[in-house]
């Protein structure tokens, strides 16, 4: 499918929860912010039909997010749903990595493809600060869990103040290079007031080939990070809701007024 702008759009990004077991200084603040409530938020089957609406349009890359998205009951199942899907081309995960020790020969076996793993530091007292929650052991354990479990390429999100040349940065992609794995500097974002940039070593924050749609855990299509427009699947129905996120995608973000990072998934 392809958007006002001639650009085609085969990428959807699933949050499958709003909850998180971290709470990162550049997402929440310390004491968390409101859940959205639990009638709200779509069941497995219902973002499994909405993805093989999504798919039956173009969509063959899939990414599952939160929030964290290990924290969600039952994610293995969901995985396994998703991944029953034909034509799903590319199926993956973005988390903290907290949890992957336990999860990742489960999720491969499932059939998710590749993960994402936040990483914005190899100093375990800065680690700490970031995440306020998170031990640095924690990540590097679940970094070797993904890789033992052929979840790859494994990809580290680091995200940065301004750019890759910060130290921290510096240190996780030497780790990164020793590692075989690839890494991705995310310049840090704010929403409200629409600081966005490109992500250095990927393609998010690019408007002009921007291939996303998002769908949130309390079922909203968005056709944009930075914009409030939202369309809800129960409301107008899965295929509705992701055309009129289509015909809506603006040619470039400006700010997001309602989401923060937990509900929306990065
Ligand atoms: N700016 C940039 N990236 C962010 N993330 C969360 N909050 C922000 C922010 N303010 C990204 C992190 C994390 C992913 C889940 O979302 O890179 O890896
Ligand atoms: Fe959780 Fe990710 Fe937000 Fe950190 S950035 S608090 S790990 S959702």
């Amino acid at each position: 499918m392809y958007d006002r702008f001639k650009r085609k759009i085969n990428y959807l990004r699933i949050s499958v929860t709003d909850r998180c077991n971290l709470r990162c200084e550049y997402c929440m603040p310390a004491e968390g912010i409101k859940m959205l409530p639990h009638d709200d938020i779509l069941s497995f089957d219902e973002i499994a039909e909405v993805t093989r609406v999504a798919v039956s349009m173009g969509v063959d890359k899939v990414r599952i997010t939160g929030g964290e998205p290990l924290v969600r009951k039952g994610i293995v199942n969901l995985v396994k749903m998703l991944s029953d899907i034909e034509g799903i081309k590319d199926l993956a995960m973005t988390t903290n990595g907290m949890l992957l020790t336990k999860f990742a020969q489960p999720l491969a076996n499932a059939g998710l493809h590749r993960v994402n793993i936040s990483l914005d530091t190899l100093n375990p007292e800065t680690y700490q600060k970031i995440t306020r929650l998170g031990k640095l052991k924690d990540a590097l354990s679940g970094i070797a869990a993904a890789k033992k479990a052929g979840l790859c390429p494994v990809k580290l999100n680091c995200v940065v103040k301004k750019s890759a040349d910060e130290p921290d940065a510096k240190q996780v992609k030497a780790f990164a290079e020793e590692q075989g794995l690839q890494v991705r500097f995310i310049p840090q974002m704010n929403l409200e007031t629409g600081e966005f940039g490109i992500v250095d070593g990927g393609d998010g924050g690019n408007c002009k080939i921007c291939n996303r749609l998002r769908l949130t855990s309390n079922g909203n299509i968005m056709p944009c990070l930075f914009s409030d427009l939202v369309y809800n699947v129960r409301e107008l129905g899965a295929k509705e809701a992701i055309l009129k996120a289509l015909g809506n995608k603006p040619r470039s973000g400006s700010v997001n007024s309602m989401s923060h990072f937990n509900n929306i998934g990065g």
